[in-house]
């Protein structure tokens, strides 16, 4: 075992990665959008956080449909953000730290401004016609032009768009502007993989890859049975998806670089172990959506669910085992840029038990078996954007074109409840400014208009106050990154045990190095007080969202505050 376990360290384990998502972290210019020298400007800020690798969402040119996700050029970078000297500029930052830099690769689709498939439009000859999905219409019984199957887009309507040029539909599993690629095409393959190496050679670290499993589609292009994303069976983990990630995987080994794909709509767990077993050469770890989905009800993610704490135990417990039992990897995530704020979505965002919620959040997800990733602003417990907030206030496509379909037709009730639901699980929750301090706009900008509203509450939830205090919700997480790394054998590499499955209030788990050493985590989601039966004597505690000394925990009884959580060496 212990050999065993030597083999599989690697320096993407060890570390903890932040995201940063560029057009709300840090405006250098006053022009209300952030940039690169924004981030640089904050280097040191994530250095004493102790995060060592720093993942960009899309930095690239793009006519920003979808916030950059809609990629024009891969090589040049978008104006607002600055240019090419800027990215070298940070990696040269990052590097001269010990840190990484990951970029995010997002070659699924690209805009419809790139030239690519400004060529592939124009006529059925191009040669280009064959880097994107294109198909003749249907037609219905009274010969109504319809599209090629039923899929349906992730941002609501046909995944197919009609083009009158050349009387065909190109698919498009996102926004109108984002084109599907074609990676049956080799040529489409040889594109990617040279833009992964242009990065790769200009010292970038590795990369996350946006819907990395959507990459092959059933060719057959069936039509679809089921209620929700019709279609995603025939295009998530499809049919040559692993032969192309392998096709990755090799460069990425060349490189010694880290990657991480999105992978969501899997059912089968073991699609994605494939992508990222060690003995695989996929990927190194993927980012799977069990937990995201965990408050998405009967019609998707904006209507309502209620989930109780088993339900998070049985997928946490789920996935920790398949990776440590199959030599697989977990990308340990509550939050990102698609995703509500995680106190607000997990635990509780009232302004009592906001704060203990969380540093709750951060110790619960540090010390699992994984690598943490950390969204901008969760490290100081950003949260939800106010009830408050009228529809012109929220700018996600994907929640706006929902809004759409609904807004002329339902009635007020239906419109208030779809309202309760996009304040609490729109992507706008994540992307409002980082809130650095609490002078106008947060000091996000010292324009008057960042290009979206700054959260109200930024002068009570701000990092200068925060890294002022030492027991704050930003101390909390540098406390358990630095204990997860001190603790390398038990909290990285070591074994993963759920405590107390029962409980509906706690959340309890033991990680135990293979040496023997073992820490227990202790997590109350619950807003009461909870006297917890511990089940161990601790020697040291390693981070208490509360304050606690070791003399606290030496009785039977480990006596939890509301939302407190306690990481504990035993
Ligand atoms: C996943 C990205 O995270 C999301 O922001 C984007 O809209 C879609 N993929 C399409 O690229």
């Amino acid at each position: 075992m212990g050999s065993q376990v030597e083999q599989l360290r690697a320096w993407w384990k060890e570390g903890s990665v932040y995201q940063v998502y560029p057009a709300s972290f840090q405006d250098s210019t006053g022009s209300g959008v952030g940039d690169l020298k924004g981030i640089i400007s904050r280097v040191d800020y994530l250095k004493d956080l102790g995060v060592d690798i720093v993942w960009l969402s899309p930095i690239f040119q793009s006519p920003q449909h979808d916030m950059g996700y809609d990629i024009s050029d891969y090589r040049v970078i978008d104006p607002p953000y600055g240019d090419i000297s800027d990215v070298d500029l940070l990696r040269d930052k990052l590097h001269e730290r010990g840190m990484k830099l990951v970029l995010d690769l997002v070659m699924n689709h690209t805009s419809d401004q790139h030239e690519w498939f400004k060529e592939s439009r124009k006529s059925k000859d191009n040669p280009y016609r064959d880097w994107y999905i294109w198909k003749p219409p249907k037609y219905d019984a009274d010969g109504n032009r319809c599209p090629p199957n039923n899929w349906q887009s992730h941002f609501q309507g046909s995944a197919w768009e009609y083009d009158e040029a050349t009387d065909e539909y190109f698919l498009r599993l996102f926004c109108k502007e984002q084109p599907d690629l074609n990676w049956e095409n080799p040529a489409v393959r040889k594109a990617a993989h040279d833009v992964m190496r242009f990065w790769l050679d200009r010292g970038a670290d590795g990369f996350r890859i946006d819907v990395i499993n959507f990459i092959s589609k059933d060719q057959s292009f069936p039509d679809s049975n089921q209620q929700v994303l019709r279609g995603s069976e025939y295009y998530a983990c499809g049919p040559r998806c692993h032969e192309y990630l392998k096709e990755l995987g090799a460069i990425l080994k060349e490189y010694d670089a880290f990657s991480v794909g999105e992978m969501p709509c899997v059912h089968d767990e073991r699609e994605l172990l494939k992508a990222v077993a060690a003995d695989r050469g996929e990927l190194s770890m993927i980012f799977h959506f069990e937990f995201m989905d965990v408050d998405h009800g009967a019609n998707g993610k904006f209507s309502p669910k209620v989930w109780p704490l088993s339900e998070l135990k049985t997928k946490v417990n789920k996935w920790q085992r398949i990776m440590y039992d199959n030599n697989g990897w977990n990308a340990l995530y509550l939050e990102n840029h698609d995703q509500p704020r995680a106190v607000s979505r997990f635990v509780h965002d009232d302004p009592e038990n906001r704060e203990a919620s969380a540093k709750l959040i951060a110790i619960f997800l540090a010390f699992q078996a994984g690598t943490p990733f950390i969204y901008q602003g969760q490290e100081i417990g950003m949260t939800n954007v106010p009830k408050e907030w009228e529809m012109n206030d929220y700018k996600d496509i994907d929640c706006l074109n929902h809004w759409n379909l609904y807004k002329d037709s339902a009635d007020e009730n239906t419109k208030a409840l779809l309202k309760t639901e996009y304040q609490k699980k729109s992507r706008d929750n994540a992307r409002t400014p980082m809130q650095w301090d609490d002078s106008p706009q947060a000091g996000f900008t010292t324009s008057g208009t960042p290009w979206m509203r700054v959260n109200d509450n930024y002068k009570q939830i701000n990092a200068a106050s925060q890294v002022k205090a030492p027991d704050s919700v930003y101390h909390t997480y540098r406390r358990a990154l630095e204990k997860r790394k001190e603790h390398k054998d038990v909290f990285v590499y070591g074994d993963f045990e759920l405590v107390d499955e029962e409980n509906d209030k706690i959340f309890a788990y033991k990680r135990v190095a293979s040496n023997g050493d073992a820490a227990l985590i202790v997590c109350n989601f619950s807003k009461s007080e909870v006297a917890w039966p511990s089940p161990v004597k601790a020697k040291e505690v390693l981070v208490s969202s509360d304050g606690k000394k070791l003399d606290h925990v030496t009785g039977d009884r480990i006596r939890l505050a509301p939302c407190e959580a306690i990481a504990l060496l035993l």
